[in-house]
């Protein structure tokens, strides 16, 4: 029997799940294996399947030495399924069924809601891959490429980690949800992608930064709820995937902090004193901050919208059924049950943004969107900070949860990135001030041209502070010339 901590790297799958010993499962991953591979040669990184790349491969779920690393060409990277080890006598930590043991097989009641959570979440994984699957032609470094690809082959084992739970517990069904899975494209007009912003075009490397600094951070805050399923297979299945998680927003992170230094450098060195002269900065060949703020607003905007709606009968049926819980459930010191508990949620009110108090159980999805915002208003501070050490004043601000939201109670009028709720045509008027627009587009477009000699690195953005596994920034992190 698999104790969870040996990984099976003999067959065509890497695993800790048994699956030697799981005939028919091991059939139906097996059979689903060729479509995968398909897939990725389709609508994984355009031009460099032949590449090799210098890729992290999980080979173990221990806390310290989990991967190893080595020159790779995707196609033959080892997806594997790999769990975190099982937790002796787990409890369930919430909702009606708190302080039961955690269940290792699917509660039947429970079924149709798991089957979504687990079809929703694996849905994004593929999607992302396809939305960045252009940027490897225009990658500032070699680098940078490497980081692209890495974050595409770990979305791609995420994938695996759904299909896995569905293929296993969820029989017939599960196996159409495996195949459908790799049958929608991100952004097609016929078979989208389930969610809107992994329908959305990922243009240019700046998008793809604050893609990794945003998007990806509300994957880690649904993970980390997911984490905490009494559904012990997915607890473990997503503890796994947020250790992989982290390097991918501090993809994002890093990156966009390399594009501010990079920036700030250029106009110190031409004197440039004021930031939001945005024609003399741009003439450096840099992005301009003023810029980077209408994409952080861009990008937080469409995240939001990732949460659903402030007031959820969903997101209450799923933490009393003990299925999804809070971002860190276990440090939060109450009940757990939310019996009589009420949580904060901002409200449009009369054309106002007001604060309401709400029972606590329909305000779980605000609550997970809260944590995410302080959580990626940390990054947003440490990329002020860089701005201070280069000596501008210039402030980079994270917008308000109402700015241009799609979904849920902000969704019915314009508010500002401060707050303010604006009329339609002072809205019309100003939206070019917040939100990138095509100039803004093309410029950034036009700077996207392909670097790619081992320690070289594009105009418009730094070097990093230190490579990858040890190696220098200089290091040939893809060998191209076979591709
Ligand atoms: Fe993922
Ligand atoms: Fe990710």
């Amino acid at each position: 029997m698999p104790d969870g901590t040996l990984v099976d790297y003999d067959g065509l799958i890497p695993n800790n799940v048994g699956l030697n010993q799981d005939a028919r499962l091991r059939r139906a991953l097996e059979t689903w294996h060729p479509g995968y591979i398909d897939w990725w040669k389709q609508m994984g990184p355009d031009g460099f399947q032949d590449a090799l790349v210098y890729l992290r491969t999980a080979v173990g779920v221990d806390a310290d030495g989990w991967a190893k690393f080595d020159y790779v060409r995707m196609p033959d990277y080892q997806w594997g399924v790999l769990l975190a080890p099982q937790v002796e006598g787990r409890k369930i930590g919430f909702g009606a069924h708190k302080g039961e043991p955690a269940w290792q097989e699917v509660p039947g009641e429970y079924r149709s809601m798991l089957r979504r959570l687990l079809v929703i979440q694996g849905d994004t994984e593929p999607a992302s891959v396809e939305q960045q699957r252009h940027l490897g032609a225009t990658a500032p470094s070699l680098y940078d490429m490497r980081n692209l690809f890495q974050v595409n082959v770990e979305e791609g084992r995420h994938l695996w980690a759904m299909v896995y739970l569905l293929q296993k517990y969820f029989g017939r069904d599960g196996r159409e949800e495996a195949e459908e899975l790799l049958r929608r494209r991100s952004g097609d007009r016929d078979t989208p992608r389930m969610l809107g912003a992994f329908n959305e075009a990922t243009p240019d490397w700046l998008s793809f930064f604050m893609f990794t600094t945003f998007t990806d951070r509300d994957g880690k805050m649904q993970l980390a709820a997911l984490a905490q399923s009494g559904f012990d297979p997915l607890s473990r299945t997503c503890r796994f995937m947020l250790t992989e998680e982290a390097h991918h927003m501090f993809v994002g992170e890093t990156g966009v902090m390399r594009v501010i230094q990079r920036t700030c450098q250029a106009m110190r060195d031409a004197g440039i004193d004021d930031p939001t002269d945005v024609a003399r900065v741009r003439k450096l060949g840099v992005i301009d901050l003023p810029t980077i703020q209408k994409k952080i607003n861009l990008h937080v905007a469409v995240t939001l919208d990732l949460f659903g709606n402030e007031i959820s009968t969903n997101a209450a049926n799923a933490f009393n059924a003990g299925i999804k819980g809070r971002y860190r459930e276990e440090h939060i010191n109450d009940d757990h049950q939310l019996r009589e508990a009420t949580y904060p949620v901002l409200r449009l009110v009369d054309g106002k943004v007001v604060r309401e108090d709400v029972p606590a159980l329909s305000a779980l999805n605000m609550r997970l969107r809260d944590d995410f915002v302080a959580d990626a208003a940390n990054g947003v501070r440490r990329w002020n900070v860089a701005i201070q050490n280069a000596g501008y004043d210039y402030r980079l601000t994270f917008p308000h949860v109402g700015f241009n939201r799609k979904i849920g109670e902000f969704s019915r009028a314009h508010v500002d990135p401060d707050g303010n709720v604006l009329d339609a045509a002072a809205w019309t008027k100003r939206s070019g001030d917040f939100l990138p627009d095509a100039a803004d587009g093309d410029y950034i477009a036009s700077l996207m041209q392909p670097v790619r000699g081992a320690g070289e690195y594009a105009g418009w953005i730094a070097p990093p502070k230190v490579g990858i596994d040890g190696k220098p920034g200089s290091f040939e992190y893809v060998r191209i010339e076979n591709s």
